[in-house]
């Protein structure tokens, strides 16, 4: 496994394999770091479908506002390099904050709507730090595909769109979310979580399963599900403080219409919800789709 901190090594290393292999699949897997079973999951798909897999590892200054936890933020580089080791990873890029930015920047990739909703309003900025940043890191290592986790849903329908939009030749591929056996998404930030927290932060895939229940019947439209939701959690988990529960259109994250019942909707749709336990905030959703709602009539 390859350990590189510049760009230009980086780029060197990918341009050797490629020099080598002409009609070979680079895969590319973007992480903050502190790796958990979800990136290796990522990892995992990359090896299976490409001849080279180049991880990165940065923690991004530009996606935390002033008041976040950038400076907090796990890090383990030991851990993180052992994991990937096992993953045969073939090139970790891990560069320094002064090797991304050298300068304060003055280009930043702005993608709108898509980032109006969810993350992009509780976090102001959160996106384009995350548009800026995975841009820079398209055209440094330059691959085919790049694997995104659905636990970010709203960051896969914006990394998409910025690709769409700036004829960036990569293929974004969208992969599930892994679990703790609870139901917990996995996150780099529940080791934030003390016990308490941690046994009630199951409260957001529980509401995830109720969700696809509700869903299936003839009633429930956008803004009663949203309305049931909230009110679960909130009776289910004392030491809860929602930040968001909403009921879109997916990946436009559009309002729906909330006179029709959620079975009659035909367009794809997600339950995104956004959680604070003390001063940690979790994420989780789940994608429907019109097809899947109607086959549990
Ligand atoms: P990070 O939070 O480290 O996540 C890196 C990738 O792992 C993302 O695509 C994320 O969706 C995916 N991931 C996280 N938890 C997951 C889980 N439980 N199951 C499956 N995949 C999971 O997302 C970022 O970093 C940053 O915003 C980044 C894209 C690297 C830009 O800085």
């Amino acid at each position: 496994m390859l350990i590189r901190t510049t760009i230009t090594e980086v780029k060197n290393a990918v341009a050797a394999y490629r020099s080598e292999n002409r009609d070979g699949i680079v895969g590319f897997v973007p992480t903050m770091g502190f790796l958990h079973e979800g990136h290796a999951s990522l990892m995992r798909r990359s090896k299976a479908e490409s001849g080279l897999t180049v991880l990165s590892i940065f923690v991004n200054p530009l996606q935390f506002g002033p008041n976040e936890d950038f400076e907090r933020y796990p890090r383990n580089v030991e851990r993180d390099l052992e994991l990937a080791g096992k993953e045969n990873v073939d090139i970790v890029f891990m560069p320094p904050v002064q090797e991304m930015y050298p300068k304060p920047v003055k280009t930043k990739v702005l993608i709108s709507e898509v980032t109006d909703r969810l993350c992009g309003a509780s976090r102001p900025g959160h996106f384009d730090g995350v548009g800026t940043v995975v841009s820079k890191l398209f055209h440094i290592i330059g691959p085919d595909r790049a694997y995104f986790g659905l636990k970010d849903a709203q960051q896969v329908a914006v990394i998409a769109k910025m690709t769409e939009d700036l004829n960036i030749p990569v293929e974004i591929v969208p992969c599930e979310t892994v679990r703790e056996a609870d139901g917990l998404a996995l996150s780099s930030r529940n080791v934030y979580l003390n016990d308490a927290e941690r046994i009630q932060a199951v409260v957001l895939s529980q509401a995830l399963n109720k969700a696809s229940e509700l869903s299936r019947s003839e009633s429930e439209t956008p803004a009663s599900l949203r309305g049931k939701l909230v009110q679960y959690i909130t009776e289910a988990a004392p030491l809860s403080d929602i930040d968001y529960v909403e009921v879109l259109g997916y990946p436009d994250l559009t309002e729906l219409n909330n006179n029709l019942p959620l079975k009659g909707i035909n367009e794809s749709w997600i339950v995104a919800m956004a959680v604070r336990f003390g001063s940690t905030r979790l994420i989780d959703n789940r994608l429907f789709t019109a097809k899947e709602v109607a086959s549990h009539v």
